[in-house]
């Protein structure tokens, strides 16, 4: 069940939660980014590999570079696996997308995920210019599955995938809406083929003016890497 988009306005935009002072941010935080050895992603947040398989299946990407010499980039390897954690000081991991489907799993806290199916975009050159080219999608991840939120979601490849981070609490439940703390949102991924930089990209403004509505993109843009 996807969580309509108009549902983000409530929450938006993500600075109600971004700390200003270290001090404020939960203990916990410092000692998960220690304890699990994360390191700052290029995408916003914080990762670590904790698993690249060994075995190398043939790159089933390598077609759409035709020209593309044999050699290492023949193979993948079957999987990687990384931990991946969002923080009041680092909330957003910005609009990307991989070739390779990504599996995630929850582990703690809760977020917010909006993802453009660029590979399910309209071609239709007499589309109305005000009317969206590509479907947009956007759901909670968190332990209330009760309410929709998800523990575990695959993100196809060829998708642009964004998330920030959102309050421990339900918004409802806060006590009088003041309730806006989180000890991070952490989870795993799995990507399949497994993660190479060549098969990731970043979603840039030029390519979200073309796959979005001028509405959308004014609702979004922030969620781009800067
Ligand atoms: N190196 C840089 N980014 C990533 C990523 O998202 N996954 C993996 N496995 N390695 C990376």
């Amino acid at each position: 069940m996807d969580i309509p988009l108009s549902y983000i306005k409530p929450i938006y935009p993500p600075r109600i939660i971004t700390h200003d002072h270290p001090e404020d941010e939960d203990p916990s935080i410092q000692e998960t980014l220690e304890n699990l050895h994360l390191q700052p992603h290029p995408e916003g947040g914080y990762f670590v590999e904790t698993d690249r398989d060994p075995h190398h299946v043939l790159n089933p990407f390598r077609s759409r570079t035709p020209n593309a010499e044999v050699g290492s980039d023949a193979t993948r390897p079957a999987s990687t696996t990384i931990f991946y954690f969002l923080t009041p000081h680092a909330p957003l991991g910005a609009f990307h997308r991989n070739r390779a489907r990504t599996i995630h799993t929850w582990h703690r806290g809760r977020g917010r995920y909006v993802v453009i199916h660029a590979d399910e975009a309209s071609n239709n050159p007499k589309e109305d210019l005000g009317r969206a080219k590509a479907p947009i999608g956007s759901f909670v991840v968190g332990p209330d599955v009760a309410r929709g939120e998800r523990m575990q979601w695959v993100v196809e490849g060829g998708k642009y995938k964004s998330s920030f981070l959102l309050p421990d609490a339900p918004i409802d439940d806060a006590e009088d809406g003041t309730d806006r703390g989180s000890r991070g949102l952490l989870i795993a991924e799995v990507v399949v083929p497994g993660f190479e930089s060549a098969d990731h990209d970043f979603l840039r403004r030029e390519q979200m003016d073309q796959l979005l509505t001028s509405d959308q993109t004014r609702e979004l843009n922030w969620m781009l890497k800067s």
